[in-house]
């Protein structure tokens, strides 16, 4: 089987493609990615020898047009993937979320090539802190931040184009990544590296919102099992029961680094902040009989804080450029410190 992964220098991208590597050798691996600051060719040089790679933008129609009409199947990882950019600069995500999913399915369109949507529950907008409620495939789209819009956008694409024109797509909205070569911008592996530089992790304001954290492996094992066995046109919710507030993970780093759990700073909190999101992922079990594999978030975390330590060498560089962008986007200490009761 020959696949196009578009977003594969990414963290979830290039963890798909690890996978598949390691569990698929029938598969015939062509990665497009634009390596914008969030890729990372390095992310792919333990299977540089078993894919193609290809430097290129998916708003390129001509580019992916020609890919496409070689594959059977594209998997589309790529996207701009950050909030807090989203909020600072929209043009980017639009240009990419939306113009570049365009282009791909009127690609597969042409082409009659199966596709499979990776997107995400922010879609869903943000749940009460006290609400037994979760998100199911059900849950009407309201999103909060240019990049939830763009994705929920997307995702709106993806189902017209199943619909008016008979695209074999599938889409799946997973809940929050956690794991190896995941960018230094996203939470966990800020705070990971922030303690292995000697500087205090940063919550955004009392960091009592809920994540409902997945490793990235369990996402992509899920994706593989859609790709099999989904039903053409349908959304799966991707989830791993992994609840937990931003306070609880910080405090969690700083215990598995053997630190002071009081050790972090409060800081300017993120404009329209979505307060919890928690994902029920029933569908996907109980009809394609997926289970993810990593239900210890413990341990998951120790494995991730040990790839960061003896992997200084993939995030120094985009540590420092990040840490001085949040500063310049305005980021600031606190006063507050609120304690647990
Ligand atoms: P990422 O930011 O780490 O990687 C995105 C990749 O896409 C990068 O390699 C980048 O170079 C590439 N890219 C960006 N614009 C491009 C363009 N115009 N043309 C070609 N390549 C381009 O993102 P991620 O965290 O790996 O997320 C991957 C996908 O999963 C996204 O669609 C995201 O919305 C979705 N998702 C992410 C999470 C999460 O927790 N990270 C959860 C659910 C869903
Ligand atoms: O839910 C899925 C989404 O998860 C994906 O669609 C996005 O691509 C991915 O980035 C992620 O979005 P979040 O905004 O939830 O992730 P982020 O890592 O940016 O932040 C997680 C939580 O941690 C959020 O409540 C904000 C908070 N935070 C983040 C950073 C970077 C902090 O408290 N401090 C920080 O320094």
């Amino acid at each position: 089987m020959r696949m196009l992964v578009t977003g594969g220098a990414g963290f979830i991208g290039a963890n798909f493609v690890h996978l598949t590597t390691r569990t698929r050798p029938d598969v015939h691996i062509t990665v497009l990615d634009a390596l914008t600051y969030a890729g990372n060719r390095a992310s792919l040089d333990p299977v540089a020898d078993h894919i193609t790679f290809v430097h290129g933008d998916i708003t390129d129609a001509a580019l992916v047009d020609r890919l496409v009409a070689e594959t059977d199947l594209v998997v589309h990882f790529a996207a701009e993937s950050h909030n807090d950019n989203s909020l600072g600069d929209p043009w980017p995500f639009v240009h990419t979320n939306i113009i570049g999913t365009t282009t791909l399915l009127q690609a597969v369109r042409t082409h009659d090539v199966r596709y499979h949507h990776i997107s995400t529950d922010e879609v869903y907008g943000d749940l009460e802190l006290d609400d037994p409620a979760r998100f199911t495939e059900t849950t009407p789209y309201n999103p909060s931040s240019p990049y939830s819009s763009t994705k929920a956008s997307s995702d709106l694409l993806v189902r017209a184009w199943t619909r008016s024109f008979g695209v074999r797509a599938t889409l799946s909205n997973c809940s929050n990544n956690y794991g190896p070569y995941q960018h230094v911008e996203k939470f966990i592996p800020r705070q990971i590296t922030n303690v292995l530089t000697g500087a205090r992790p940063k919550l955004y304001g009392a960091g009592l919102n809920v994540r409902d954290w997945i490793h990235v492996d369990d996402h992509n094992t899920a994706v593989w099992t859609i790709i099999d066995k989904g039903t053409l046109g349908q959304t799966y919710l991707i989830g791993a029961d992994g609840e937990t507030d931003n306070r609880t993970v910080v405090e969690t780093i700083l215990e598995l680094c053997g630190h002071d759990t009081n050790d972090y700073d409060h800081v300017t909190d993120r404009p329209g902040h979505d307060l919890r999101y928690a994902i029920d992922s029933t569908r996907l079990r109980t009809e394609l009989g997926w289970t993810p594999t990593y239900t210890d978030f413990r341990a998951g975390l120790t494995a991730t804080i040990d790839w960061y330590r003896t992997n200084e060498n993939w995030w120094s560089t985009k540590k420092t450029e990040t840490e001085s962008a949040y500063l310049t986007a305005g980021e600031r200490v606190g006063v507050t410190r609120i304690r647990r009761s």
